[in-house]
């Protein structure tokens, strides 16, 4: 389903073309357009071709006026300051580039043409452990890289590298193993299905009885090391436990990702353990090679750059001095995995900033072992801690991490309530509240997380989250289903585009935003910035707004008037559908 070359290209692309076309020294130099307030852009790449050049920019910008042929697109260009360009566009290119790319059922967004194969990390909570906020942003900016990457035409390879090895299952096993009924549920029957909270409070009790006798009890303490010992031997019966623990889990997770509306699926669930099999050769490699060396027992890596706070270097230890694999021998070797066995171009780990030095040394230390080279990268989206109201991790009264699905909660509810008041406006059902409802506080809450760069921290304020005015996702989607109310109270007009017309004001703003589409997505794309796109859906609300104060659909004063303004309306709400779908955000049609 490739688009035609000339429905992706852009009034902006076009303009640029002509630029070049008109100044051959240029070469492929970038003209550098951008929306501009003077005009509807400005070319300022003019003064540093004129740099390399060795020219006079005044001279080479008046050249390029006085050279530029009009094909259409152009309406005027002056010189301005030191060698700018200021363009205006002709009215009939905007209307004739959009309904070229309306055509289109990607909307004109170009595939990459170096498109690869990505393995993303994210969404990888813990087993037997509660999911916090940081897993909530993990899952979320996530599942945004993986439908903008693939939009792109990136082959995407999910992984959810969740936490289901370690010495706390000796702990737990054993303790199941001496309270064997501990993890049964309450109703036994093949059609029962155990609800996420019920597993989840099985875990919590399980693991709260089994620390408390590990820290109590010196014998138990003993017997619980013995048993780490034999799942790391493979002895079946502990790790037909440790499955159940595993298992148990997954229910907890499955329903917190459906409650986020979020598809994950199992075979794509590749935690630690997955990575058993390979630790041996993993290490035996980094030796071998001398990336890695035997220190006071274990083996490390070291780098130049990376000393702890008495100045001694911090190395990556990749065994211990006990036989023990950690968490830097699974990256490891799941980078052998993604890159020779799953054929990955890029590896993306959707991770906390806080984790920016392990991955920073398992990075070096892959590279050194040729794992990572010149065709294969590895980046990790860092993204920042979540804080409450007050600026300070979020945290619950009591000092205790908040429960993401108490939150969750809390946001459909709020939402239901915001959705509730214009229920009779808007024509809905009991049944379509709720659901609104659902996607509005999950939607607000995606969209808060997607809508500051990554990296920030940001503040958890369900109140702004679910305000219909400023930069929320409720806002945007009322924008959107104001636009499918609109389109179905007009009966006699279909959208369609008249190159003819002359454009008002709000309509060549909401018209030239709309030209951006493609290249913000591809922008978000590169980047790993899917805030970029959420910003860009924003301002094309915003946008709309305007339109809306200045240029009335319904009352237009001519058929052609009105069947133009449909058309941009309706391209406005397939660009908010399919903008708000890449960020994992619904937009009901009646809100
Ligand atoms: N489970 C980890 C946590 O909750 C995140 C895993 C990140 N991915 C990785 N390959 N290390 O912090």
């Amino acid at each position: 389903m490739a688009s035609v070359p000339s429905l992706a290209s852009t009034v902006q692309q076009r303009l640029a073309e002509g630029l070049s076309a008109a100044l051959p020294e240029a070469g492929s130099a970038d003209p550098l357009l951008r929306r501009s307030d003077r005009a509807d852009f400005q070319a300022n790449g003019i003064l540093a071709l004129a740099k390399r050049l060795k020219g006079n920019p005044r001279e080479l910008a008046t050249k390029v006026v006085e050279a530029i042929g009009s094909d259409g697109v152009l309406k005027e260009i002056e010189v301005s300051g030191p060698g700018f360009l200021n363009i205006t566009v002709s009215d009939a290119a905007i209307i004739e580039t959009l309904a070229a790319r309306a055509a289109d059922d990607r909307l004109g967004v170009p595939f990459n043409p170096d498109a690869g194969t990505t393995v993303i990390d994210y969404a990888q909570p813990n087993v037997a452990k509660e999911m916090h906020v940081g897993h909530l942003r993990s899952a979320v900016i996530g599942a945004a890289m993986v439908e903008i990457l693939e939009f792109t035409g990136e082959t995407v390879v999910r992984r959810h590298h969740i936490g289901d090895w370690g010495t706390q299952f000796g702990m737990l096993i054993q303790y199941l193993i001496e309270h064997p009924h501990e993890l049964d549920h309450k109703v036994e029957g093949a059609d029962v299905e155990v609800s996420g909270e019920e597993a989840m409070s099985n875990l919590n009790r399980l693991y709260k009885a089994s620390r408390t006798l590990f820290d109590s009890d010196e014998d138990f303490k003993t017997r619980a090391r013995a048993r780490v010992v034999q799942l790391q031997a493979g002895d079946e019966e502990t790790l037909a436990l440790w499955q159940r623990f595993v298992d148990e889990s997954k229910i907890y997770f499955y329903s917190v990702f459906e409650k986020l509306d979020m598809d994950i699926r199992d075979p794509d669930i590749v935690g630690e353990s997955g990575y058993n099999d390979m630790l041996q050769e993993t290490c035996r490699l980094l030796e071998e090679s001398g990336v890695a060396v035997r220190s006071e027992g274990a083996l490390c890596v070291f780098f130049d750059d990376v000393k702890g706070p008495d100045g001694n270097p911090t190395p990556l230890i990749v065994q211990k001095s006990d036989g023990g694999f950690g968490y830097a021998a699974t990256d490891l070797s799941a980078i052998r995995d993604r890159v020779q066995n799953l054929k990955a171009s890029t590896l993306l780990y959707v991770v906390d900033a806080r984790q920016s030095l392990h991955f920073k040394m398992v990075f070096e230390t892959a590279r050194r072992a040729g794992w990572l080279n010149d065709e294969v990268k590895a980046v990790q989206l860092a993204f920042g801690t979540v804080l409450g109201k007050d600026g300070k991790p979020f945290k619950t009264r009591e000092g205790e991490t908040v429960r993401l699905v108490d939150l969750l909660d809390e946001a459909i509810e709020r939402a239901t309530a915001v959705v509730e008041e214009k229920k009779e406006k808007a024509g809905l059902s009991d049944d379509e509240v709720a659901e609104n409802g659902r996607y509005v506080g999950i939607g607000a809450v995606k969209y808060a997380d997607l809508s500051t760069s990554a990296v920030r921290d940001y503040k958890f304020d369900l109140d702004q989250m679910v305000s219909l005015n400023g930069d929320t996702s409720v806002y945007l989607q009322y924008a959107y289903a104001r636009i499918q109310s609109i389109k179905r109270n007009v009966t006699d007009a279909q959208p369609t585009a008249h190159a003819e017309l002359e454009l008002a004001p709000a309509e060549r703003a909401l018209a030239l935003h709309l030209d951006q589409f493609g290249a913000t997505v591809t922008e978000a794309a590169e980047e790993y910035a899917p805030h970029k796109l959420a910003a860009y859906l924003y301002q094309l609300a915003s946008h709309l707004t305007t339109f809306y104060d200045q240029c009335p659909v319904m009352k237009a004063e001519t058929r052609e008037l009105k069947e133009n303004r449909l058309f941009l309306v309706d391209l406005t709400a397939r660009t908010l559908h399919r903008g708000m779908a890449l960020l994992g955000i619904r937009t009901p049609e009646r809100l």
